[in-house]
């Protein structure tokens, strides 16, 4: 056991090694370009984009950084792991697994799966029309070993506390947090995967503000859907549990009316947040280029 153990961790570390390198060669421009055009190349998944569930693959595989136990991040592309991906918040997130690696990894085979799935958040949030991410590569795929333990996601059902509790653990303070939810503005919720059913917002394929406008604007009733998990409607589009109740939480609300009025100042907050969540735990020298990438769709 102690030698198939040290024998992976060689291994790991040399392909840590030869990542590196290979890195050099990659042009991420290109890979942006990729991702790009693969988002709306099946019209008939979900609302006609992937862009949604690559955001939301970007955030997962960030969102499990630990500043107290300095692990967890994008930093090891751990998600690319079945036993990473098939966690139940996890749900879903195969897909754009496997579809990245099918027609982004093989034609760039220099890139680290974390450097792939942070750049597909990047793409999806740039393309369908919210603010320049900036990003820079440096992220290596590591083993089994760098797994974290589950449950370091937020879980929908509960409240402000709870995602106070998880955001806090990754840094982040109230404003951020504010700004970070309104991704919801994108996609939508699907019952065969957690068990909630519908769209946050009208506009599924379009990152703006109206994930504020339209939590704030509208009246949302609770409802128990087919799979036994209580969400909450108005006409044909929900919010989950933690989202009414951060609603009701006057400090989270205070943010949430500045980004329904300025769309401006949400987006300037959402990029610096998406920018820390992506790079979480990530050991950047400060000397990596960062990249601003040029928008396929203008
Ligand atoms: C309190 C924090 C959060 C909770 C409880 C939460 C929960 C959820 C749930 C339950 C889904 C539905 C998954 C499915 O059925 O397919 C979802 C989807 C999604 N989440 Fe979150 N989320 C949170 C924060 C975030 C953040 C910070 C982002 C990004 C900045 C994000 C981006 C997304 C996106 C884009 C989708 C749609 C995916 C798709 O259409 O396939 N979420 N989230």
């Amino acid at each position: 056991m102690t030698t198939l153990l040290g024998t992976l961790s060689l291994y790991y570390s040399n392909l840590q090694v030869v990542q590196a390198e290979a890195q050099k060669t990659v042009d991420y421009q290109q890979v942006y370009n990729d991702i790009a055009n693969l988002l709306d190349r099946d019209s008939d998944y979900d609302d006609g984009s992937y862009g949604p569930l690559f955001l939301r693959l970007a955030w997962h595989t960030s969102g499990t950084f630990s500043d107290k136990e300095k692990d967890g991040g994008s930093r090891f592309g751990t998600m690319r792991f079945d036993k990473e991906i098939s966690r139940g918040s996890n749900l879903g997130l195969d897909i754009a697994r496997d579809l990245l690696e099918k027609e982004v990894q093989a034609k760039h085979p220099g890139i680290s799966t974390g450097d792939l799935y942070t750049l597909a958040g990047v793409v999806a949030v740039q393309e369908l029309g919210g603010p320049d991410i900036p990003w820079r590569p440096g992220r290596v795929d590591g083993g089994q070993d760098k797994l974290v333990p589950d449950g370091r996601l937020p879980d929908a059902d509960q409240g402000s506390a709870h995602v106070r509790d998880v955001f806090y653990r990754m840094k982040f303070d109230d404003e951020e947090i504010a700004a970070l939810i309104g991704g919801h503005a994108l996609g939508r919720c699907h019952l065969d995967r957690l068990g909630y059913d519908g769209p946050w917002t009208d506009a599924r394929t379009v990152f703006d503000n109206s994930y504020y406008t339209t939590l704030l604007e509208r009246t949302w009733v609770p409802k128990t859907v087919s799979s036994g998990k209580h969400q909450f409607e108005s006409g044909t589009l929900m919010m989950l549990p933690a989202e009414i109740d951060m609603l009701k939480d006057a400090k989270f609300k205070k943010f949430y009316e500045v980004f329904a009025k300025d769309q401006d100042k949400f987006f300037k907050v959402f990029s610096k947040a998406l920018v820390k969540l992506l790079e979480n735990g990530v050991p950047f020298t400060g000397k990596e280029k960062v990249y601003v990438f040029k928008r396929v769709n203008e």
